[in-house]
């Protein structure tokens, strides 16, 4: 086995290296852009807590079924699902799975690329050049879009072509960290304005009898988002992890690292969103949706840093925003890389060849995307809220039923001693073979019922 060309496929430096990476896949507009805009759309902190329920109970145990499977086969997710069974349906899966990296990843660098144009508007801003900085800022302009699209594209594929390693490993060790204190800073500053505290409230406590059908699913839909799950991102990156990590300990940093940021981010916009209510700026329409919708963040943060001021309102803004888009970066990287992976090692195909192959497919959707950003919004519902969870239920049923937990456990083995005494395996198992796959399939099929009402109602 040891002839699989794990040297041609690329590897992880350092154990550290493996974490730093999986984490920059999970760290990125999933918890700066994306949860707060859901939690504001879904009322707060009802939604808070069925999310975190969500990340351990059904995340956690999916990224450790993603990594040991691809640790294990050392494949893309086609490619894994063909070399641990016999099965012909699996691989169809893992099929959709690409599908679905394909199609979050046209919308992802769209919103990326508004990190970017964002970036810009707080150096513009402060100089002064005020009809630039709204120029830049139009999140409406379908060329601005498209061109900022294009550029992010462009920087996603060039890490892509150079490998999986060294580029990941440096931005997420240097970078991650800062992006960390400066959403700290900005939250002691938010606070003490007016207004925050109604912010705070909406955010922290929570009102049950808001839990819906509706809640759930976008709790789960955001989990998997969060935690690159579902669709066989972190089956690639355990591709190319060693044999000698702990692979159930790696997840555990990943996961709390990541919703640790998701809280955080939460704790930033949540009151910023009161603030800048309580100064006039229309939030919400009547009905309670978001008058922003998906440019939420970029309607409430630039404001704040334009409030706070000066040049150090600068430098916080283009702080944020730069470290923003490397965030972003670093995931774009994980989505990119899973239907590259599958190319070169299905079809034979260079790697070069393959990144700008899917890479330039990737670009024509969001250049369409750019135009019609109300697109953007149902992809986010069929392939992140249905399709990663779908992929999530899927993964659960092959490990537990098809590959089966006995091999699993060989694989998790392997840098895990005393698995085999550890209350962990019988827990992991137990979740993987029942809890997730019921909770998943229960949340999808009140879903599909729902649906289904609608479209005949
Ligand atoms: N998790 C990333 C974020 O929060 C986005 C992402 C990267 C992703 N890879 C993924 C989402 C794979 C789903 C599947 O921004």
């Amino acid at each position: 086995m040891a002839a699989i060309d794990t040297s041609a496929r690329g590897n992880w430096n350092t154990k550290l290296g493996f974490i730093l990476a999986a984490a920059g896949s999970a760290v990125g507009l999933g918890n700066i852009w994306r949860f707060p805009t859901v939690m504001a759309e879904n009322g707060g902190a009802a939604f808070l807590f069925i999310y975190a329920l969500l990340v351990f109970i059904i995340g956690y145990p999916v990224m450790v079924a993603e990594m040991s499977m691809g640790r294990s086969s050392q494949k893309n997710p086609v490619g894994a699902f063909r070399a641990l069974s016999n099965s012909r349906f699996f691989p169809i899966v893992g099929f959709w799975m690409v599908l679905c990296g394909i199609a979050i990843l046209s919308f992802y660098i769209v919103i990326a690329g508004w990190t970017i144009s964002y970036f810009f508007e707080q150096i513009f801003f402060y100089a002064g050049w005020y009809d630039l900085a709204s120029f830049i800022a139009d999140t409406d302009n379908g060329w601005l879009n498209a061109i900022l699209a294009i550029i992010f594209m462009g920087l996603t594929i060039s890490i892509i072509l150079g490998g999986v390693s060294d580029g990941i490993e440096r931005a997420v060790r240097m970078l991650m960290p800062m992006l960390v204190v400066i959403i700290v800073i900005l939250i002691g500053y938010v606070l003490f304005q007016p207004g925050a505290s109604e912010g705070l409230r909406v955010y922290l406590v929570p009102d049950f009898s808001a839990i819906t059908p509706d809640l759930i699913l976008a709790a789960l839909g955001q989990a998997f988002f969060s935690l690159s799950l579902g669709m066989g991102a972190l089956i690639t990156y355990g591709s190319y992890l060693s044999k000698k990590e702990n692979i159930p300990e790696a997840a555990g940093y990943v996961t709390v690292f990541d919703i640790g940021i998701a809280f955080l981010a939460g704790l930033l916009v949540m009151p910023t969103i009161y603030i800048a209510q309580s100064q006039g700026m229309v939030i919400f329409d009547d009905d309670g949706n978001l008058v922003a919708g998906i440019a939420l963040i970029f309607q409430v943060l630039p404001e704040l840093f334009h409030e706070m001021g000066g040049l150090i309102g600068l430098i916080f803004g283009a702080t944020f925003f730069f470290l923003l888009s490397i965030a972003a970066l670093t995931s774009s990287i994980s989505l990119l890389e899973v239907p590259t992976s599958y190319t070169i090692d299905e079809h034979r195909m260079p790697r070069k060849k393959a990144a700008l192959l899917i890479g330039g497919t990737v670009t024509i959707i969001s250049i369409i995307l750019s135009f019609n950003t109300g697109g953007i919004d149902i992809l986010n519902y069929v392939f992140s809220d249905l399709g990663l969870p779908l992929g999530g239920l899927m993964i659960c049923l092959f490990l537990g039923y098809v590959w089966k937990t006995e091999n699993a456990r060989h694989e998790i083995r392997s840098g895990f001693e005393g698995l085999d005494e550890h209350w962990f395996w019988p827990v992991w198992t137990f979740f993987v073979r029942y809890i997730c796959p019921i909770l998943i399939g229960l949340v999808l099929v009140v879903t599909a019922y729902e649906l289904i009402g609608t479209l005949f109602a």
